[in-house]
């Protein structure tokens, strides 16, 4: 086992450090810059049922199901194609309306969960056509939907996920540039722009992994904090319910992702001076109105960790700690800014002592009701 660590102390944070290479195999042979196309078999094999859609379902369980979530912001913005996204645990008992011309989109890492298989086969026994994205080849999703696409994850042993969710925003952004390029929802050169960033990704991704050690500075400062709040607008929404997540599955301690403008609706009862807030505020998206969701916490005394983009003042200036990421485009941000939350939630559950890659009462794949 320890070799398969390959020198790191947990599955978890070797995960965490494989993911530029997993983004990369991801896209590798689907992308071609030089020739500004993106080809996936899968898409291009049904891309009939895709263009005539009358509106994508995504469903999907975890972590897969923020992928998802990203996954409706980047389809919407992109490519104009109408998507909900659904608890697979809740759409296959709520008798839900499914047409011929629905597109359902599976999501799971193990190609294994219960509630999602279930929803996939209600699906198709309405006349839907199904798609998966699974990491796991062959698995049971894979075998039970229409066509798919894998993410080129590699095996993921870390009950908390990590790579599988950045490569499964990876092939979801594949296809929502490729069905924009097809249905002429996005022009050429935001196009030639968006496979651009999408392929410094990996290497943005590598520097987002060099704030390491001074996140394990902050963890160790909110380590023992009984709550945690992480808050993100638009495309880094998903992303903070991602951050509360990972916080939340391996270091037991409570934690809620908001919208941040949701923060007024609620969660702000809640901030005091003992509160840590975790505030994706990097720049493009709504930076203004992030700023000053931070001005209305630092007002309340709250603890404020916010993610920013490098070279960041403003959010510096209000913020107790700030974690830099390089500049990327918005639809692109949740790639990178979900790193930083990923090395949070890691070193605060060593630095508890937790079972990192096996956390009680969680299980990698959930394969019973
Ligand atoms: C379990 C795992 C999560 C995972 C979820 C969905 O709860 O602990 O990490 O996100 O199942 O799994 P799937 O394999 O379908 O992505």
């Amino acid at each position: 086992e320890e070799i398969e660590k390959g020198g790191f102390d947990h599955f978890m944070l070797k995960e965490i450090h494989e993911q530029p290479k997993a983004i990369s195999d991801t896209y590798r042979g689907r992308l071609s810059r030089d020739k500004a196309i993106i080809k996936m078999a899968g898409v291009e094999d049904n891309m009939k049922k895709f263009l005539n859609a009358n509106r994508i379902i995504i469903v999907a369980c975890g972590t897969s199901w923020h992928a998802g979530l990203v996954a409706e912001y980047i389809f919407e913005d992109l490519a104009r194609i109408p998507v909900e996204v659904e608890y697979a645990s809740e759409f296959r008992y709520r008798n839900p309306v499914i047409r011929e011309d629905d597109v359902l989109i599976a999501i799971s890492q193990s190609g294994e969960t219960a509630d999602t298989l279930a929803a996939i086969k209600l699906a198709k026994s309405k006349g839907a056509f199904v798609f998966g994205v699974c990491n796991v080849v062959g698995s049971s999703i894979a075998r039970e939907t229409d066509a798919g696409a894998y993410t080129h994850a590699g095996p993921e042993i870390g009950v908390a996920s990590t790579k599988a969710f950045t490569t499964q925003i990876t092939v979801l952004t594949l296809m929502a540039l490729r069905l924009a390029r097809a249905k002429g929802t996005i022009n050429s050169s935001d196009f030639h722009r968006h496979l651009l960033e999408l392929e410094m990704i990996p290497k943005k991704v590598e520097e987002a992994l060099k704030s390491d050690a001074h996140i394990r500075i902050i963890a160790d400062i909110y380590k023992d904090a009984p709550n945690c709040l992480y808050l993100g607008r638009g495309y880094n929404f998903p992303v903070a319910l991602e951050g509360a997540l990972k916080l939340k599955e391996i270091s037991y301690i409570h934690a809620e992702g908001y919208p941040a403008a949701e923060m007024k609706h609620g969660p702000i009862a809640l901030i005091d001076e003992n509160m840590p807030i975790v505030v994706i505020a990097t720049k493009k998206g709504h930076y203004e109105k992030v700023v000053s969701n931070i001005q209305e916490i630092k007002s309340r005394k709250g603890k404020i960790i916010g993610i920013v983009t490098e070279g960041d003042t403003q959010v510096r200036e209000l913020a107790d700690h700030i974690i830099e990421v390089p500049e990327t485009l918005e639809s692109l941000s949740p790639l990178l800014n979900t790193i930083p939350l990923q090395l949070l939630s890691y070193h605060i559950a060593v630095m508890l002592g937790k079972n990192v890659d096996q956390p009680r009462n969680l299980a990698k794949s959930v394969t019973v009701e």
